[in-house]
């Protein structure tokens, strides 16, 4: 079997998507996630783009130190010289320039010639390579442009010290076939292909991402560029967990596999989705509710006989088996240590304090508590950690047939005030979210709303995750609580603070990062 490497790129291009912007200490958390899911590369994010990306790419790379960490830079000196600062702690760091080549590009984004973008490759990878030995090149819309110029485009930065190069389809137009024979098109021409590493980078817009990375694959592609449920930019890009288990299943097929813990995939998924606030639909390939359901009599049938009959992957595999029940009210401090302990947790003394408080809460409404609740109070605690302008303490509502719903919220603010109001409104929900609105004072539209239960079972924990919308930007929210009031106010204030703590997409927290990301000459990513 050949080794095909995952570059995961959730925590840059992933957090391009709209409303799924990342705190640092989300960042942090997804990047260890990623590294027990033991992906090759973590793109960390663009460090010339916002001083917020800096801090995450340099915290990443100090932090996370068995695997590579890559910072994505623009051609220019002084972006690469940025980049290779955030960078240049990691035990394994890669630095990643991109550069267009397709004449749209050039013509309307560049305004520059072919020969320009020639001798900016040699000179941004041959500046890179003063710093580092690892740098991987990106022809930006690859897929769009003329095939021989990105093939010499390509040979010069391997002439000048790129270690990998990178193949994007960047505006998800490519069809598998036509990929798989330009991705052999390009490796036959370019010089020095051999020596390196040949990545490939697809977005979903046509809904062909994984299908064209895997054909790449099947062409000798040796890198894949992807993202935790297909998340980024647009439409998203390759699905990480579609693409691990595609190659693991039909290794009979592309004669290659990857080195992740695939049993990983399930949690790594739900940590993304709940961070960005992104719902996994429920028919999504490998880790959807319903990816292992049988509904139909014919199908349960067989699979009563034997599972493989309509099975062709064990859900354990991906981590989606049932969950074992771990913990009861009884259970002490040191039985929830070792459970958070053995499945991968390390939390501050303050954080674990806080979860313990939350279970015995939980324990005292819920019979048992499994593995799947333990990382819902665990996120759920973790994300009252970071820095919030409002936490939330207290919400009560009351409502019932004939009646008008009304509810009373009391919120701390950053400066440790104490404030409380009451609202009516429609519904319960929106009777918090009135009494809420009152103290906090933000305008804004709610645009999504929904409710997942963790596990079966009418004293279940309800997940609520939610999207706003304020001068034009998006945000998103999400809570836990085996009562759904209380996670939606939680899903609300969460969404609030993120507003406030300037995370929409295209939102720079300060003047200074509104004019990096003016001048990065990257736009558009
Ligand atoms: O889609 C794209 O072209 C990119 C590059 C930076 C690789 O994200
Ligand atoms: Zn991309």
């Amino acid at each position: 079997m050949r080794n095909v490497r995952i570059f995961d790129t959730t925590l840059r291009d992933g957090e391009q998507a709209a409303g799924g912007a990342l705190t640092i200490d989300e960042k942090l958390e997804i990047g260890r996630q990623l590294a027990r899911l033991n992906v090759d590369v973590i793109e960390a994010g663009f460090p010339f783009t916002s001083p917020g990306d800096f801090r995450a790419v340099d915290l990443l790379a100090r932090e996370l130190r068995n695997v590579e960490v890559a910072g994505l830079s623009g051609f220019k000196r002084e972006q690469i010289d940025t980049t290779w600062d955030a960078l240049k702690a990691a035990a394994r760091p890669l630095l990643h320039i991109v550069i267009s080549t397709s004449d749209i590009h050039l013509q309307h984004q560049l305004h520059e010639r072919r020969e320009v973008v020639l001798d900016l490759t040699r000179d941004s990878v041959g500046h890179a390579r003063t710093l580092t030995d690892h740098i991987e090149f990106s022809a930006m819309d690859a897929t769009r442009s003329d095939l021989d110029f990105v093939s010499e485009v390509f040979s010069a930065a391997i002439e000048s010290g790129a270690t990998v190069v990178n193949f994007p389809d960047t505006v998800g137009y490519a069809q598998p076939a036509e990929f798989a024979e330009m991705v052999r098109y390009v490796m036959d021409q370019t010089r020095g292909i051999e020596d390196v590493v040949l990545s490939v980078h697809c977005h979903d817009d046509l809904g062909q991402a994984v299908a064209n990375s895997l054909a790449a694959v099947k062409e000798g592609a040796a890198q894949v560029e992807c993202t935790i449920n297909g998340v980024g930019e647009r439409a998203g890009n390759a699905s990480l967990e579609e693409i691990v288990m595609a190659l693991r299943t039909r290794g009979d097929y592309f004669a290659a596999d990857t080195r992740l813990v695939s049993t990983e995939l399930a949690r790594s998924s739900r940590l993304v989705s709940n961070y960005m606030g992104m719902v996994v639909p429920p028919n999504k390939a490998v880790i959807g509710a319903n990816a292992f359901a049988h509904a139909s009599g014919l199908h349960q049938d067989g699979m009563l006989k034997e599972r493989t009959t309509y099975e062709i992957m064990d859900p354990s595999d991906v981590g989606l088996d049932e969950s074992s029940i771990v913990l009861g009210k009884t259970s002490g401090r040191h039985a929830f240590r070792d459970r958070l302990k053995r499945m991968g947790y390390r939390l501050a003394d303050d954080e674990f304090q806080a979860a313990f408080q939350a279970f015995k809460e939980i324990a005292d409404r819920k019979k048992t508590i499994t593995d799947r609740d333990l990382e819902a109070i665990v996120q759920n605690e973790q994300r009252r950690a970071f820095h919030q302008t409002f936490e939330l303490l207290h919400v009560q509502v009351s409502t019932g047939t004939g009646a008008m719903p009304t509810a009373t919220v009391r919120l701390r603010s950053d400066d440790g005030e104490e404030h409380v109001d009451a609202g009516i409104g429609t519904g319960p929900v929106d009777a918090i979210y009135q009494a809420i609105n009152r103290l906090v004072k933000v305008p804004n539209q709610l645009t999504e709303f929904s409710i997942n239960s963790v596990t079966e079972g009418i004293d279940a924990i309800g997940e609520v995750t939610i999207r706003i919308e304020s001068n034009g930007k998006t945000f998103s929210g999400h809570g836990a609580d085996t009562d759904i009031l209380v996670a939606s106010a939680q899903a609300y204030v969460n969404a609030l603070n993120r507003l406030m703590a300037g995370l929409g997409k295209g939102w720079s927290t300060t003047p200074e990062a509104t004019l990096l990301a003016d001048a990065s000459g990257v736009p558009g990513i």
